[in-house]
């Protein structure tokens, strides 16, 4: 074949896969494809040259999938938000069960399962309780019209490929309406502050990024990350932000001096209002702390916590582990109809705050410990005890095949699996399958209308 990066291809975009993209075929090479629905004609751009495949993304639609709509938002496909906001609802959820089955047959390698149909989200827009925006002093131009920003100021999403640019973002349909209300005011009071946005290449400035969480009571958290402490500062910015939205009632700063591009830091401090914000699922109430893990989509929770009940199957007199548990919303939602719950989790203050949470509830047959589940898997430190079900939720990485492999060792009789990401929970299936476990079924949910991300619960059994 001749030299074939970064050329352009006329190419049909065949099945859905994972990240995105679809699986299509040029000169007989597999084809990961970009920006392209199933069955559309695009001209592509190749991109990388891999072992086996090529990368490609669709830089002209030639033959338009009759799925495609118009999208709503200014900022899309460039924020990168979002990657199907131009498409059906419906038919973003059928992609996402093809995505789910295709990395379950595909790397899982299983084909004996029972697949349920998605369950679909109420809500698409609008639906997420916590957003993170970045500042930064150099603005990604969207478009060559758009006029020079003479401020230097840019509060947005961070430009794909592009380290130190933001996109300046005025509202996002992400957020509730609430949320990008208190977001204009905010962004109105910092530009007029004349404080100065960080630089991520010469580490200058001040202001780095902007957290917000929302309660389904419409109680609004703020946290301004920031590289130094200017408590009077900060003290201001929040009182003029709270006379306007009486909704905040608690303005955190966190400070993050360091290189690390994250909205954590060595310090949080509280600046005006409470240290935490209180939520529930269901009939449980939650204390959350700005750097605490809380799902994002509350209208989708309750049904996957739902869906985790029903497949566990409880009678009342099991003793169950919840793996990953965060602040312990899977152990106190389940807490009714298991016998005890045993949580573990890494960040100790999710822990602080999952035994909080249990005594806010009187829920008293739920214990959580700390530490890493790599190491605790090592040590055997998990299995001390038997367990009758184990629920594991871990982050999109997958699970450690050691702690995959303590877990077949356990001989635990059921293992209901949680995950956010369908390619490793396929990988962590398979392990499980070699090691004695089958597959039952596969219920995906979507908790992320209009990208490409989907929630998937498996069950497994012993043999
Ligand atoms: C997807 S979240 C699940 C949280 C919780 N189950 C829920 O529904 O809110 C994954 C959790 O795993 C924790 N975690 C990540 N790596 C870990 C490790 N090596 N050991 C223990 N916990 C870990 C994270 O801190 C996070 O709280």
């Amino acid at each position: 074949m001749a030299r074939i990066k970064n050329r352009d291809i006329e190419v049909t975009a065949g099945k859905p896969i994972y990240g995105g993209k679809t699986l299509s075929e040029y000169e007989g090479k597999k084809v990961m494809l970009e920006r392209a629905l199933p069955g559309e004609k695009v001209i592509a751009f190749i991109k990388k040259k891999k072992k086996g495949y090529l990368e490609a993304s669709a830089k002209e639609i030639l033959e338009r999938s009759p799925h495609r709509t118009e999208s709503d938002c200014k900022y899309y496909p460039t924020c990168g938000g979002c990657k199907l906001r131009d498409v059906e609802y419906d038919y973003q959820a059928w992609i996402k069960e093809e995505v789910v089955k295709d990395c379950v047959e595909r790397i899982g390698k299983v084909t004996d399962y029972e697949f349920l149909p998605l369950v679909k989200a109420e809500n698409s827009s609008n639906y997420r309780n916590k957003m993170e925006f970045t500042f930064s002093e150099e603005r990604y131009y969207m478009t060559k019209d758009e006029p020079f920003d003479e401020d230097h100021f840019s509060l947005g999403f961070h430009a794909p490929k592009f380290y130190s640019k933001v996109i300046d973002v005025e509202y996002c349909y992400h957020q509730p309406e609430l949320l990008n209300d208190i977001y204009k005011s905010i962004r109105e009071i910092l530009k007029s502050s004349g404080l100065e946005p960080y630089n991520i290449m010469q580490h200058t400035g001040f202001l780095r990024y902007l957290v917000m969480r929302i309660t389904t009571e419409n109680k609004v958290m703020i946290n301004l990350v920031t590289k130094s402490k200017e408590l009077d500062l900060i003290g201001s910015v929040a009182d003029q932000l709270i006379e306007k939205h009486p909704e905040i009632i608690s303005f955190m700063n966190t400070i993050n001096k360091g290189l690390s591009s994250t909205a954590y830091g060595e310090e949080t401090i509280l600046i005006r209002g409470q240290e935490v914000i209180m939520d529930h699922i269901g009939e449980y109430k939650f204390e959350i702390s700005s750097n605490s893990f809380f799902q994002v989509n509350p209208g989708q929770t309750e049904k996957l916590y739902d869906k985790i009940i029903e497949f566990a199957e409880l009678k009342g007199d099991e003793n169950v582990l919840d793996l990953y548990c965060g602040v312990g919303t899977i152990s106190l939602y389940i807490n009714k109809i298991a016998k005890s719950i045993t949580g573990f989790e890494l960040v100790e203050a999710a822990v602080i705050n999952a035994q909080k949470n249990a005594d806010l509830n009187g829920i008293t047959n739920c214990k959580f410990v700390s530490g890493d589940l790599m190491q605790l898997a090592k040590d055997g430190k998990i299995f001390k005890e038997k367990f009758d079900l184990i629920i594991t939720d871990p982050p999109r990485d997958g699970m450690h095949p050691k702690v995959v492999q303590s877990i077949i060792d356990s001989k635990v009789p059921k293992i209901v699996y949680v995950s956010c990401n369908p390619s490793t929970f396929a990988r962590d299936v398979q392990l499980f399958e070699i090691g004695g476990y089958k597959l039952e079924k596969v219920q995906p949910v979507d908790m992320f209308p209009h990208t490409y991300h989907v929630e998937t619960v498996g069950v497994l059994v012993k043999i």
